[in-house]
């Protein structure tokens, strides 16, 4: 028997990495598998929401109930989430998207014949989460961070700059292509340990938090 605490909620999600194009075959992406957006999506399905999952390239299926759309680029991710975003109760960016993107991409493969490496340059990609964060009548907003160190100063000023009421921290050497996980929920209270486990158990534990969080700021 699960609780159906999330009735009536709309939950926007985006999960896994996203992919910059150097030319038609090679990209640069980040290190993600993916598994702990899509578990929160499957938790807040279960919970009884009505969950939109905006995933970047990964191996894994959709969890049952989850609408799925799937891109590749940060910009593809940003107008997918921009698009759905007032339409959502809270947005939830787990997503590992690429801080930049190769401004002078070609739509020709590089010949390696060239004798030299390219010359990429780079542009920002759009900090999807805090523009979401910044909307006047948005979600309510959650942001992950991969760090390699967790200092509590160091995330509570992460959160505070993404303006964001939730930052949840997890050590990036302990989260990457394993099915556990350990996070840290930053609010502003403070840092707390939420627990080591499985990454589905981890979520169902996460999601009920963020929910409770939810309510008392609705109340
Ligand atoms: O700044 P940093 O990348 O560490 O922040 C991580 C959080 O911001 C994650 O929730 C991630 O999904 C989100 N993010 C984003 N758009 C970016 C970079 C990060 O939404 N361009």
């Amino acid at each position: 028997f699960q609780a159906k605490t999330m009735q009536g909620l709309k939950i926007l999600l985006t999960a896994g990495p996203t992919c910059e194009p150097i030319d038609p075959v090679r990209v640069i992406t980040n290190r993600s598998s993916g598994k702990t957006g899509y578990a929160l999506a499957q938790a807040a399905h279960e919970a009884g929401a009505q969950v939109t999952l905006i995933s970047g390239p990964t191996n894994l299926p959709c969890p049952h109930g989850v609408t799925r759309l799937s891109v590749q680029t940060a910009q593809q991710m940003h107008s997918a989430v921009m698009k759905h975003a007032n339409d959502s109760d809270i947005f939830i960016g787990v997503a590992a998207v690429a801080d930049w993107r190769v401004a002078n991409a070609s739509s020709e493969k590089l010949k390696k014949t060239d004798g030299h490496p390219p010359h990429l340059e780079f542009v920002m990609n759009p900090d999807i989460l805090a523009e979401v964060a910044s909307l006047a009548n948005g979600p309510w907003c959650v942001g992950f961070a991969a760090e390699t160190s967790l200092a509590a100063k160091e995330l509570q000023s992460k959160r505070q700059r993404k303006g964001v009421p939730i930052l949840v921290a997890n050590l990036a050497q302990q989260v990457m292509d394993t099915d556990h996980t350990t996070i840290h929920l930053v609010d502003e209270t403070g840092m707390t340990a939420l627990g080591t486990g499985h990454k589905l158990d981890v979520a169902r534990q996460l999601m009920t938090e963020i929910v409770k969080r939810y309510r008392q700021h609705q109340a």
